[in-house]
């Protein structure tokens, strides 16, 4: 009798960690996603639109991305694919997906394409977007109604929510011990397009009446912390705990902004709730932010989650776990505006296929992993030909895939770092990237020749650093030159981690296959030739320190051959 109890107790603990559903959590400074009660970290990518509704054609498509590396496929979902019928579900696409993902052994994140997709409502079931009159849409300012449905309209968010909760219900049913599905994204790239806020009779009543107690007290709790943008609109107008929209935030498009910031958190925020209730999975949403540093609101969708309205968003939708970030121009400058000690970095959408960025995921993988330290990345439009198996996605997920149990290990502290030479418009020109780490001192520098430049440092040991990358070549130099006259290579190694996570060495080496004494080729190709894009070798590198003054470091000067 004894012993079957500690039989069954000892199932029941195994059942519990089996079943303990995806979350995020907090590692050193950063976060990450956990499945299974372990970090996760989501080398992704997202089908185009409509792939996802052919699961007959998405079965090639799970094999390519598999052989890829890749550990999760983002695959959108639609309001319209699942209720036929006004209260008739239908989940053959969810569990088809969920299907597909398991034979491959690899996770599925689910967009909800619901009342709103890139602002439009393209995506809702024909018996919404028929009726105009129980779903009401937006106006402009100029009374034109808009194709958009209201934020006001409670119809919608309910019907909307009802479906979302249906789906959330089902993947507990089919998923809840597996976490095949690990994270929710609700609706796409809302806000309001053509004009900085809806003009409805309700929205003109809403805005005429007082900014809810909830923003006010956010604000006011979070005013040494909020963004610039907000925090500067709130100041202008005299940081007013109380008064209409127009009278806190001015009556401008900012205040027309964050307004409709808030009504569609708000909408969101409900359904979030409710699918929550059925399986309290992370939820997330993402932003259009637009190829400027700063466009408007209108020209792009106004009140949507980007970075300068995350305060309103917090505040207005407290059961989304995450505001992500698709990310197609500034990349660097946009991981650091949606990386917050209460914002994990999630890049769900990167690398404009449509605006010729073709090359550029490799090195966009490496710094988010690495130097943003997010908790995932995924190039949009994964599935189109052009990522075909020479893609340089390829070796990089897999060196990231070979590196995880180091870049686990060293996760959320600075003996993780990141570099890519500079890939678009607004992002500084270097020639070299100076990145410290305790006493040493790495220079990198970009191969002139190559347009993809990148690479990944971790720190190993107190004079040991692992790199990988492709299109650079690292100099060493002590951090303090005062207490340091140099820094020289003790041993270079090529290899990689098996797979308990040891290191193995393939080769050693030297002469021409590094910089000298006190440098590493990435890759490590004779005389500069052979950076083929694909020729990923990670390399393990011991260093020494000379003592102040004592010994001469060789110079870095080119000698003449
Ligand atoms: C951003 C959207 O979020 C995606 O769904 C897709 O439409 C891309 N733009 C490409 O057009």
């Amino acid at each position: 009798m004894k012993k079957i109890t500690f039989g069954l107790m000892a199932l029941m603990i195994s059942m519990s960690a089996l079943a303990e559903l995806p979350s995020l959590k907090r590692v050193g400074d950063k976060w990450l996603l956990h499945v299974d009660g372990k970090p996760f970290p989501m080398l992704s990518g997202h089908v185009m639109n409509s792939s996802s509704f052919d699961l007959e054609a998405m079965e090639s498509v799970w094999d390519r991305m598999k052989a890829f590396g890749l550990n999760t496929l983002i695959c959108p979902v639609s309001w319209q694919a699942i209720e036929p019928a006004e209260g008739q579900y239908d989940f053959t696409l969810v569990d088809g997906l969920i299907r597909q993902a398991r034979e491959r052994d690899m996770k599925l994140i689910l967009p909800w394409f619901g009342t709103w997709k890139n602002a439009r409502s393209f995506y809702v079931p024909e018996y919404v977007i028929s009726d105009m009159e129980r779903f009401p849409r937006m106006q402009r300012k100029d009374g034109q109604k808009m194709e958009y449905i209201s934020t006001f309209s409670t119809e919608a968010r309910d019907a909307d929510t009802r479906a979302f909760a249906a789906m959330m219900r089902h993947i507990k049913e089919v998923d809840g011990d597996e976490n095949t599905v690990i994270m929710v994204q609700i609706q796409n790239e809302v806000g309001v397009l053509g004009d900085s806020r809806d003009h409805s009779p309700m929205a003109e009543a809403a805005f005429a009446g007082p900014v809810p107690q909830e923003l006010i007290d956010y604000m006011v709790s979070n005013r040494d912390h909020l963004k610039e943008h907000l925090k500067t609109i709130w100041a202008v107008n005299g940081y007013k705990t109380a008064g209409t929209w127009g009278e806190v935030f001015g009556n401008d498009l900012h205040a027309d902004e964050i307004f409709m910031a808030w009504q569609y958190s708000n909408h969101i925020d409900r359904m979030a709730a409710a699918g929550k209730a059925e399986l309290n999975l992370p939820m997330f949403v993402n932003g259009w932010l637009g190829q400027k540093e700063y466009s408007k609101p209108g020209r792009i969708p106004s009140g949507g989650p980007v970075a300068r309205m995350m305060d309103v968003w917090k505040a207005g939708a407290p059961h989304i776990d995450l505001n992500a970030a698709d990310i197609y121009a500034y990349y660097k400058l946009r991981c650091e505006n949606f990386t917050r000690d209460d914002n994990p970095l999630f890049v769900p959408e990167a690398c404009a296929l449509w605006l010729g960025d073709r090359y550029s995921g490799p090195a966009k993988a490496f710094y988010t992993i690495a130097e943003a330290q997010g908790i995932g990345f995924a190039p949009f439009g994964i599935d189109h030909a052009h990522y075909d198996v020479d893609h340089p996605l390829g070796v990089a997920y897999h060196t990231l895939n070979n590196l995880m149990p180091l870049i686990l290990e060293h996760f959320g502290t600075e003996n993780l770092r990141g570099f890519y030479k500079a890939i678009e418009e607004g992002e500084p020109e270097e020639t070299e990237t100076s990145i410290e780490i305790g006493p040493y001192k790495f220079n990198v520098s970009y191969v002139p020749t190559l347009e993809q430049c990148y690479g990944l440092i971790i720190r190993t040991g107190e004079n040991e650093f692992i790199f990988a990358g492709n299109g650079a070549n690292i100099r060493f130099k002590p951090t303090n030159p005062d207490e340091h006259a140099g820094v020289s290579i003790r041993l270079v190694e090529e290899g990689s981690l098996d797979k308990d996570g040891n290191w193995v060495r393939k080769r050693l080496l030297g002469g021409d296959e590094t910089v000298a004494t006190y440098g590493i080729k990435l890759p490590p190709a004779t005389f500069g030739i052979g950076h083929d894009k694909n020729n990923m070798i990670i390399q393990r590198v011991r260093l020494y320190l000379h003592p102040p003054a004592e010994t001469v470091q060789e110079t870095d000067t080119t000698p003449e051959f």
